[in-house]
């Protein structure tokens, strides 16, 4: 079983390389699908999701070279087969494999798709839209099939702005005939970065970043090639852990545009950095307030960043209410940060957290992935040592953690008993 033991309150200086965003590229691997030929990704990370889609590429017949910048995939080899529960359920992100075999081959037969447990998390509005665009979906045996004669443009409209649906339509009808409009869609810079590289194969498709995506179906995608964002996700964890331990901490390779909402809410606490273009310089801040955070879709500050930023809150001055409102059981971690002397109390999705505490090394779990890093955050600056269990969920969405926290100051180390 991997840990990571943590002895915190080791101060932060030197240069952290944010890499990749996760939610990007789990979404641009299965999109290779949709083409035959050579696909070219930069700023691929190192995380294991990645590893995970890369062995179902492979599976399909996928050919993948890994170069110095960037990867080649080569799909012209591929068969469409069944995604097995043993592929699909160790990751969320499995679901894009059913817009795009759909799309391709018309038909796609996967098993239920796992990922963090962190609430229901339906995927009916992915099913109702490809429907719209003329397949058929059944359930049998715990596994969706989904099939369809022909795929035609349709109006869609999502009832919630989910990300993964926006993907997976644009998937779906990228080759079908004639015009979709997803109405509501997910606003999400992920989605923009999966666009483009959509764009670069051939494909048609308007209006991505906003809430209204048009899509021109075209007969054939060719190559495709495409830059991975940075990490917002990655890049605002560190920047946490930077308000409350940095000296001079460099935080390399953001859009500041991507993160415009916890740079605000962080600024809101007192905290004070730094931005020049692609950096962020943080150093501790000497005091923090109380804020109220609430979770909200894009440009909204990020469920992904709701977690870490509730230890945050634990070293804020007052009083502070941190409401989750994208998952309904997004709050696993609060009974950790208590049981290290957080003073925290949780009505259904909303806590109200008490500060400042002085958190205590114990042993912790990451429940999910960014649980995981709340638990990160809160071991680095516990006193004493700090176990974190489970922590394949972390590994899964922070690539080379260990590493990247350890050049810069961090007592961290990750073993495997
Ligand atoms: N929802 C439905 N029906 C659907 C789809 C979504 O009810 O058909 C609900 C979900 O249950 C949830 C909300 O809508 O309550 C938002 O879900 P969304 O579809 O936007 O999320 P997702 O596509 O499943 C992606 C990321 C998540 C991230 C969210 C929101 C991937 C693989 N996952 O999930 O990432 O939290 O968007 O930004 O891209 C993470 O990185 O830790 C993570 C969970």
């Amino acid at each position: 079983m991997k840990k990571i033991l943590i002895n915190g309150g080791k101060k932060l200086s030197g240069t952290i390389k944010i890499g990749g965003a996760k939610n990007s590229i789990v979404a641009i691997l299965p999109a290779t699908v949709l083409t035959n030929k050579k696909c070219k990704i930069y700023n691929v990370p190192n995380i294991s999701d990645v590893k995970k889609l890369n062995e179902m590429l492979t599976f399909l017949g996928a050919k993948i070279e890994y170069k110095d910048e960037y990867i080649i995939v080569d799909n012209n080899s591929i068969n469409n087969k069944e995604i097995t529960k043993e592929f699909s359920s160790s990751i969320r992100a499995s679901y894009y494999f059913m817009g795009a075999l759909l799309s391709r081959y018309h038909r796609a037969e996967i098993s239920y798709p796992g990922g963090c447990v962190i609430g229901s998390r339906p995927i009916d509005l992915h099913l109702k839209g490809f429907e719209k665009l003329g397949a058929k979906v059944e359930v049998k045996d715990n596994k969706y099939i989904i099939t369809a004669d022909e795929l035609h443009g349709a109006d869609i409209f999502l009832d919630i702005a989910s990300v993964g649906a926006t993907v997976n339509l644009i998937f779906a009808s990228v080759l079908a005939k004639g015009i979709t409009h997803i109405w509501n869609a997910a606003k999400e810079p992920e989605i923009v970065n999966v666009v483009t590289f959509l764009n670069s194969m051939g494909a048609r498709i308007y209006g991505a970043g906003t809430d209204a995506i048009t899509i021109e179906g075209v007969s054939e995608l060719g190559n495709g090639t495409v830059e991975v964002i940075p990490d917002r996700i990655e890049a605002g964890t560190y920047l946490m852990m930077g308000i409350l331990l940095g000296e001079n901490l460099i935080i390399d390779g953001i859009i500041k545009e991507h993160l415009e909402a916890v740079i605000t809410k962080l600024r809101e606490t007192g905290a004070t950095f730094e931005i020049e273009g692609s950096k962020i310089t943080v150093s501790k801040a000497l005091k923090l307030n109380a804020v109220n955070v609430k979770t909200s879709v894009y440009p909204g500050f990020p469920t992904d960043l709701g977690q870490p930023m509730s230890t945050v809150l634990t070293q804020c001055e007052g009083e502070s209410l941190f409401e989750e409102t994208i998952y309904e059981d997004r709050m696993r971690h609060i009974k950790h940060l208590n049981s290290m002397g957080a003073n925290i109390s949780l009505y259904n999705s909303t806590a109200l957290i008490r500060g400042k505490t002085k958190l205590k090394g114990t042993t912790v779990v990451a429940t999910d992935l960014r649980a995981g890093a709340a638990m990160l955050v809160a071991g680095m600056i516990a006193s004493g040592t700090t176990e974190i269990t489970n922590i394949e969920h972390i590994l899964r969405g922070y690539e080379n953690i260990v590493d990247k926290l350890t050049n810069v100051g961090a007592k961290i180390k990750l073993v495997d008993e």
